[in-house]
């Protein structure tokens, strides 16, 4: 009877199958790894630089704040350029936009809205959100350091950032703000400015400051305190 037994595998091609399951194992887990990298390194990086200001997005009640402080300015001083729905659109301007929420909010309510941001899957996911929202005609998202950023343009500058950046933006702000255009601070006010309005309470409280209450002191901060000079910018 003729023997039907498979040939026994050589301890070559045994070894040549195992290379391979480790190649495609080795292969995947770098996959896995260096996409874990590329996503997490720009929500960690702000931890490293001199001003930490990390993505913390605003809470529903202060972006509610931010519209109704605004809504209450335009009420109480018709001069500000705060006021939406008749001419011109007024720009509003949110540095360090996170995911969007403000500029899209902005829009709903009549702004032309545009964001910087540094994270660049921030920047990407507010465009899709803005996208979805219907609001992509209105807005702009784009990935720039905010002190990079030239204010002279907005009529409504609103900034949710740390205790520790507050005075070098006050100058910033002080140095390159149009006479009728108004400041919104989230959670940390501007130190030695005289707020105009404020609205809610603790986490959620916001400032509203008009340039006219404020003196002009003209010096510019701008090459002085980026610590990136990353200027990409994109529009959606
Ligand atoms: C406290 S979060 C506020 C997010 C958003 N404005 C909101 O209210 O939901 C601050 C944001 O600023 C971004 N950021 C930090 N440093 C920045 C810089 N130098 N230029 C632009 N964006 C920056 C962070 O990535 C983060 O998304």
């Amino acid at each position: 009877m003729a023997d039907v037994r498979e040939p026994k595998k050589s301890g070559k091609s045994k070894s040549n199958g195992r290379w391979k399951k480790g190649l495609v194992i080795l292969g995947v887990t770098g996959a896995v790894v260096g996409g874990l990298y590329a996503v997490a390194t720009p929500f960690i990086l702000p931890a490293f630089r001199r001003i930490c200001l990390p993505y913390v997005p605003a809470t529903t009640a202060q972006v509610d704040n931010v519209f109704s402080v605004l809504k209450r300015a335009a009420a109480s001083n018709p001069t500000l350029d705060v006021v939406c729905g008749t001419g011109e659109k007024k720009m509003l301007v949110d540095l360090g936009s996170g995911d969007g929420r403000i500029v899209i909010t902005g829009a709903k309510h009549g702004y032309q809205g545009v964001g910087y941001e540094l994270n660049p899957w921030l920047v990407w996911y507010s465009r899709i959100a803005s996208r979805q929202a219907g609001t992509k005609e209105r807005t702009s998202f784009h990935r720039t350091n905010l002190w990079n950023v030239d204010l002279s343009k907005f009529d409504v500058i609103v900034i949710f950032g740390v205790s520790q950046m507050m005075a070098a933006l006050e100058t910033k702000i002080s140095s390159e703000m149009k006479p009728n255009a108004s400041v919104v601070a989230c959670r940390f006010p501007i130190p030695n400015w005289e707020p105009h309005l404020c609205e809610g309470a603790g986490v959620d409280e916001v400032w509203l400051y008009k340039a006219s209450n404020n003196p002009h002191n003209g010096t510019d901060v701008r090459t002085d305190l980026s610590s990136s000079h990353i200027q990409e910018s994109s529009k959606t």
